[in-house]
């Protein structure tokens, strides 16, 4: 069903009326993202991103929008889309129009409408192109090699006959696990064409927010979808990954009565079975399995020989990026009956009776049933992604002739970021004594 949105030259969005929702939920957010807000007050001092066109294909969420707002006290211009069909939050938008982004989102949007917003995103010939998953930056490549598809052609309405948008572009950033494998895949095979910060490989991002944020929002996700008990079941993650490790370890916080996790890697399924958890492939997992989360960023993950044997009345969801970690198809073609018994949940009946929950449409269940990651958790990831945008300005002559390559952030940046978080917690860290720094970095003594 294609829903009716409200359009304005620099944005479409659901409900613009949504707006003081919105502003209230930004304030929400703003008080609990500390680092953010002392870069962003910088920001508005030095501007240093003075006239630059940025292009965000991002979750748009509460804490987007002070992302956007730090972007623009920097003197930016924000052309947003949404990097997933169920993540945009639509009081926010509204909020965002409000506040001068130019916003392109809408919560259950079809694939038109998706690949429309992305068009009105590089229709703004974006400096700087800032991803979750990659979709921006694939499309200006799809775009400058002359492909076409589905996609292209909804773009093609938005953007005429212009291709080549790509050398405007300075460099970009990305902030997911999938997005940084894709680009990495391109950079291999030479068709990255333009320099890509890894946002998500940072210290600051991947050691928090997909641990504890995918951990806690997960199960919110869960939680808001079914309202169902976690303690006394048994709870299956597939891939014991960042995100994995975050959920399986709330799980057993929340009670579940055995944590199983299914792996391919065996570090990854040694420290599963290290923390108590246990280790098992998905065909024996699913007999028993009362809840099974995929974190794998992999495809097929759960699929028809998994449904055929599953429980009655299973809840199967995923927190990886893309919704190919479960086979809907297969699900579907296995169905006799389809029933949406609650808006996030798709009760599947199968011939022999047996009924399987499938929560969120399969797309990430945080974002699609919840409110994604809270704000503490991404006040780290986002001040990362400020801080990403003004190093790639202050650094654009070098970075316009690195060519596609996926590059680390400075470990200084993410230091920064650690170091502030820890002020805004009020955690005091020990100074080491100028004895004890010489000795930390010399080889001489022993014992
Ligand atoms: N929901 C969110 O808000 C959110 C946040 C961050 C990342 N992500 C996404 O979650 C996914 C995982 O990210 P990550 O940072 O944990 O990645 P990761 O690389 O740290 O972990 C993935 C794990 O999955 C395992 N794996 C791969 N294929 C598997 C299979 N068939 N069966 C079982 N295990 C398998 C890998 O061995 C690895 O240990 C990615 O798609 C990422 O983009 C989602």
């Amino acid at each position: 069903m294609t829903l009716r949105t409200n359009i304005g030259e620099n944005y479409e969005i659901r409900d613009a009326s949504l707006k003081d929702e919105g502003l209230k939920t930004m304030q929400w957010a703003e008080s609990r993202m500390p680092v953010l807000q002392l870069i962003r007050k910088r920001f508005a001092k030095e501007k240093p991103l003075q006239s630059v066109r940025i292009g965000a294909c991002l979750h748009v969420t509460k804490e987007t929008s002070q992302l956007c707002e730090a972007w623009i006290a920097g003197g930016a211009e924000v052309h947003l889309c949404a990097s997933n069909p169920l993540s945009t939050q639509d009081d926010i938008t509204a909020a965002l129009v409000a506040r001068g982004v130019n916003v392109f989102a809408w919560k259950f949007m079809d694939t038109e409408g998706y690949y429309r917003s992305i068009g009105n995103v590089i229709k703004s010939r974006p400096h700087i192109t800032i991803d979750d998953g990659a979709d921006l930056v694939s499309i200006l490549h799809k775009l400058k090699r002359g492909e076409g598809g589905e996609d292209i052609e909804v773009i093609k309405k938005i953007i005429g006959k212009e291709r080549d948008f790509i050398d405007g572009v300075w460099a970009g950033a990305e902030e997911t696990t999938t997005g940084i494998i894709r680009l990495k895949s391109m950079a291999k095979e030479g068709a990255l064409l333009y320099p890509i910060l890894a946002t998500n490989s940072s210290p600051c991002k991947t050691l928090y927010d997909n641990v504890y944020g995918t951990g806690q929002s997960s199960i919110d996700g869960i939680l808001r979808a079914t309202a169902d008990l976690i303690a006394s079941k048994v709870f299956v993650v597939a891939g014991y990954g960042h995100c994995g490790k975050g959920v399986a370890m709330r799980a057993k916080g929340m009670g579940a009565r055995r944590v199983i996790v299914t792996e391919t890697e065996p570090h990854a399924a040694l420290q599963a079975v290290m923390e108590g958890m246990e280790v098992m492939p998905m065909h024996e997992a699913c007999k028993i399995a009362d809840i099974i989360i995929t974190a794998t960023g992999n495809k097929d993950v759960v699929r028809k020989e998994h449904f055929e044997t599953m429980k009655n009345e299973c809840l199967v969801c995923n927190t990886g990026h893309f919704n190919v970690e479960i086979n809907i198809p297969d699900l579907e073609k296995m169905a006799s009956v389809k029933v949406r018994i609650r808006p996030f949940v798709d009760q599947y009946q199968l011939p022999d009776g047996r009924k399987i929950n499938l929560l969120g449409e399969g797309r990430l269940i945080n974002l699609a049933a919840a409110e994604g990651h809270s704000s503490e958790v991404m006040d780290l990831s986002f001040a990362l992604q400020a801080l990403a945008t003004e190093y790639i300005v202050k650094n654009k002559e070098n970075f316009t002739k690195i060519g596609g390559k996926v590059v680390e952030i400075p470990e200084n940046i993410d230091n920064n970021v650690a170091y502030l978080k820890c002020d805004a917690l009020a955690i005091t860290l020990e100074k080491m004594t100028p004895e004890q720094e010489k000795y930390i970095s010399s080889w001489r003594s022993g014992t």
